[in-house]
């Protein structure tokens, strides 16, 4: 089938990058001679026939804006084989012959949903969490890091200044990679993650080190995930005697937004360009993911079967610097 339209979607939590890689779909369409719908708001938008049509002029200065001009959601209704059967009409409807939707893992399983259904389909991973399976980075996550360093070194700043130890919490779902990274490239006391048992008394004692050894501060990272939050944790550590006061921080959504580091913008292009040219050539059911420095195509089955959990990795290599 020649293509001569496709639909292009941000879907579930916005990642910084989103909009340089529709950007690199709508350019990479149009010098192809295919025209591009932007559906609005993910899924919601598909199952609704909220669409636009982006031409290369629509998506000029858009390559440094963070969150996603298309917006996005996280729809029930395509939870549904009924919100499936409706995207697929609509599809239909708008002359759509494929699609690439751009999200993470809740995003790429619907992907797998519309390919099941026949719909020519090309996913690419973005997610600040980088949980996605097949991909070494998603688009967002390195600007999420910098956006949480840059957290970190303002709060060890006033931390030093009062003598505090932070509890600072740190967003992820269950992968615990934002926390273990910004760990060691903070200079983190200790990092907490998700399926490890927290021993309250081992953190104590760590920040107490910390104290004893003439440090003017300490900074625990907490992973959303981790067994205690962040003000579970300064909870369970109020009553005991560690030397410094404590302090909680939680990064929420700061974590998701502004402009995209060099490095998203240029993946953000790379996995765009790859996906649509993928789609073009006949590829589908596949995601673009970055693997060592070459883009390489992932069947969509491969990607939603497993779960990722990279933090281990770094556990040791936090543990020769801390
Ligand atoms: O998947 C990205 C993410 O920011 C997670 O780290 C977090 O658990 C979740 O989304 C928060 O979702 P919401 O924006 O719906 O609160």
């Amino acid at each position: 089938m020649t293509i001569k339209r496709i639909g292009v979607m941000t879907s579930g939590g916005d990642a910084p990058g989103m909009n340089a890689c529709v950007r690199a779909v709508v350019r990479t369409a149009a010098y192809n001679g295919v025209e591009v719908l932007g559906i609005i708001q993910g899924y919601e938008g598909l199952i609704h026939g909220e669409v636009k049509e982006l031409t290369t002029r629509d998506v000029g200065g858009i390559i440094q804006r963070g969150g996603t001009i298309l917006q996005t959601a996280r729809s029930q209704q395509f939870r549904t084989k009924q919100g499936q059967r409706e995207a697929v009409r609509e599809m239909n409807e708008n002359g759509m012959d494929g699609i690439i939707v751009i999200g993470g893992d809740g995003s790429l399983k619907g992907a797998r949903a519309l390919a099941e259904l026949g719909v020519p389909v090309m996913g690419v991973p973005a997610s600040i969490d980088n949980d996605i399976f097949g991909s070494d980075m998603s688009i967002g996550v390195d600007t999420a890091l910098n956006t949480i360093i840059d957290a970190i070194d303002k709060l060890r700043d006033t931390a030093s200044s009062h003598n505090r130890a932070f509890i600072v919490e740190t967003m992820g779902r269950d992968c615990g990679y934002l926390a273990q990274i910004s760990g060691i490239i903070s200079g983190a006391e200790m990092v907490l993650l998700p399926g490890a048992e927290i021993n309250v008394e081992s953190v104590a004692k760590v920040i107490e080190d910390s104290y004893m050894k003439g440090k003017n501060h300490a900074i625990i990272v907490v992973a959303e995930g981790a067994q205690y939050n962040a003000t579970q944790l300064s909870q369970e550590l109020k009553d005991l005697d560690v030397g410094f006061h404590t302090r909680v921080t939680i990064l929420g959504h700061i974590q998701r937004g502004g402009g995209p580091t060099a490095f998203d913008r240029l993946l953000g292009t790379r996995l765009g360009i790859k996906s649509v040219e993928a789609l073009l050539g006949g590829t589908t059911d596949m995601m673009v993911g970055l693997q060592g420095n070459k883009i390489a195509l992932v069947p969509l089955t491969e990607v939603v079967s497993h779960t990722r959990n990279v933090a281990d990795d770094y556990m040791e290599l936090f543990k020769r610097v801390s």
